[in-house]
């Protein structure tokens, strides 16, 4: 894929305040970055909108109170559904209890649903309105760094069922994205640390810049009120715009946003999801990083340059646990990926920067000499 040239878009960066930038996914909506925006979020809902359903947990009630005051003020009614946190929103007793709140109100097809959250509320809101009278508008507003680099974009939504995470979902392109960054202030520097691994992700698969501006100063870029953050969330948005406009449905182009991910699930499963999702993604891209190394496509001085960039960011880079059977559930766990074929695992490897491709059943002693990579970080 060629490098997305991201701050072509505007002169005003999405940093400086009331400047808003807006990447294009395809031709099919926009996702809004900048300061300041989350009161754009009712204009980008459907013109004949008449009631729109605020999904949204506790903690960003105001954030939400602000959206149902735009769409008031568009003329349409607002109700506001508050949810539990975290992974608690993605159940099935969770989207019932919203399909209730929208059957209460006589929600129609031409009405709409927001979500304003962090990225398991944007998936359950998108799941909700997806499966509402077999799909009505969502506009997402993700309010932590993860759901805006990441989840709130692209048009994955679903829930979790007790076998398993994301196993009931559909592909539901939202309507617009808004991601204000100013909303990251009040978010917990453990959660925008986590956040970072999918932006160095997206720095290595696509956008060499990003890891640039990592890397001339790590505590500047995580930085809420900073200039790099913004910068920092449009180029990832502009790299996953760019692979989920050619492959909505991840049949090809859309698995190198996986990088790094097949081990990063495992390690999820294997300490039983108590591990933020973007610091096991960390790990993940370490050892992703080695197994291309060890397999003769990555380069020595790339691969190291993951650690040195994720480290510098406060994420974990290394993962040891000397029992046997760790290993043995890491692999089976890494067997039941969705890239797999069969027997075959399929990884996702640099050739080099900004150049992924795929590793193929990959011999186990590989894997494992990577996991011992991995154990030193
Ligand atoms: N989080 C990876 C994807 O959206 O495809």
């Amino acid at each position: 894929m060629a490098e997305p040239s991201a701050a072509a878009a505007a002169a005003n960066g999405p940093g400086e305040p009331g400047a808003t930038v807006r990447v294009p996914v395809g031709c099919d909506y926009d996702v809004l970055v900048g300061r300041g925006c989350l009161r754009e979020a009712a204009a980008l809902l459907p013109e004949r909108v008449a009631k729109v359903l605020v999904v949204h947990t506790a903690s960003v009630r105001e954030l939400a109170e602000t959206v149902a005051v735009g769409v008031r003020e568009r003329g349409a009614a607002a109700y506001l559904h508050e949810v539990p946190d975290a992974e608690g929103a993605k159940t099935p007793a969770v989207a019932a209890a919203a399909w209730s709140a929208l059957g209460r109100a006589d929600f129609t097809r031409s009405d709409a649903v927001v979500g304003v959250g962090g990225g398991a509320v944007t998936d359950l809101a998108g799941f909700v309105a997806a499966s509402w009278l077999r799909g009505v508008a969502v506009v997402q507003v993700p309010t932590s760094l993860a759901g805006m680099v990441d989840a709130a974009v692209g048009g994955k939504t679903g829930i979790n069922t007790p076998e398993g995470k994301n196993l009931v979902g559909a592909f539901h392109p939202p309507a617009a994205v808004v991601c204000d960054v100013d909303v990251l202030r009040s978010l917990p520097r453990a959660e925008l640390v986590a956040g970072m691994g999918e932006v160095v992700k997206h720095g290595f698969i696509a956008d060499p810049r990003t890891l640039e501006l990592v890397e001339a100063g790590p505590e500047v870029a995580l930085d809420p009120a900073g200039p790099v953050l913004a910068e920092l969330v449009e180029r990832s948005v502009r790299v996953k715009a760019a692979v989920v406009a050619a492959d909505l449905r991840e049949s090809s182009l859309r698995e190198i946003l996986n990088y790094g991910h097949t081990f990063g699930h495992a390690l999820e499963q294997v300490e039983g999801y108590t591990w933020r999702h973007g610091s096991a993604v960390s790990v993940g891209l370490v050892y992703a990083a080695a197994l291309g190394r060890l397999a003769g496509r990555t380069p020595a001085d790339l691969a190291a340059r993951h650690t040195t960039v994720l480290a510098s960011l406060g994420l974990p880079v290394a993962y040891s646990d000397p029992r046997a059977e760790r290993w043995a559930a890491l692999l089976a766990a890494m067997r039941r990926d969705k890239k797999s074929r069969g027997a075959t695992l399929r990884f996702v490897v640099l050739d080099d920067l900004a150049r992924p491709g795929r590793l193929e059943g990959p011999p186990e002693d590989l894997l494992r000499e990577a996991y011992a990579a991995v154990a030193q970080g």
